[in-house]
């Protein structure tokens, strides 16, 4: 039996000091010169600690770093409820045991793919612990979306809610100890 971590992470990989229009870009970190998500930083560490195999969650279609185009293409997907094609099959799931969920806060709710994600990936029999990265809004009713959409997964009702603007230092320390207390 194996664990696997699933994670959609967006960072912002071309314009680290913000594009001047928006608010200064939250939710990336920098280390050694390049850029990583912060759902990305907290996925390395499970991978890490639980020696989980990672599959990364993406949409088939290349989304900007733009924040003005992006907020425009992700918002319409959640108002359409868009379940995005996306870009690596999901991965061979017959002898999972734990799944590690990962995503950012977009909209108050998770981003489409991860729900094209849970649609199609057989979770079933599955245990399934939630992380997210978010600007200090919260996980909204993302637990509950999630719960549902994850059909016969038995959903771990204590999700870790990490700030975008921890450093890597407090990921890694909050991520460890969310781990012991999900897993006691
Ligand atoms: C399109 C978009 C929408 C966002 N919406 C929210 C939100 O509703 N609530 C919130 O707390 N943070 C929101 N954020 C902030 C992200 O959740 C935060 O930056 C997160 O750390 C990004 O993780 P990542 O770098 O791994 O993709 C949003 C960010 C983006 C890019």
């Amino acid at each position: 039996m194996s664990n696997l971590v699933a994670y959609f992470s967006h960072p912002d990989p071309f314009n680290p000091e913000g594009d001047g229009e928006s608010e200064p870009p939250s939710g990336y970190v920098q280390r050694d010169g390049s850029v990583i998500g912060t759902v990305q930083v907290m996925a390395g560490v499970i991978e890490q600690v639980t020696h989980a195999s990672s599959y990364r969650i993406q949409s088939k279609k290349i989304y900007p770093s733009n924040f003005r185009i992006l907020e425009e293409i992700t918002k319409g997907e959640k108002a359409r409820g868009d379940r995005p094609d996306l870009r690596e099959p999901i991965p061979d799931l017959s002898s999972v045991e734990n799944v590690f969920l990962g995503y950012p806060m977009w909209w108050m709710d998770a981003p489409m793919a991860v729900y094209s994600f849970l649609e199609k990936a057989d979770l079933s029999g599955k245990d399934l612990y939630i992380f997210a990265a978010q600007a200090d809004y919260g996980l909204a009713d993302t637990l509950k979306t999630i719960t549902e959409a994850a059909k016969g997964a038995q959903v771990n009702q204590t999700p870790l809610a990490a700030s975008c603007f921890s450093t890597v230092e407090q990921l890694q320390q909050e991520v460890v100890s969310w781990l012991y207390r999900v897993n006691s």
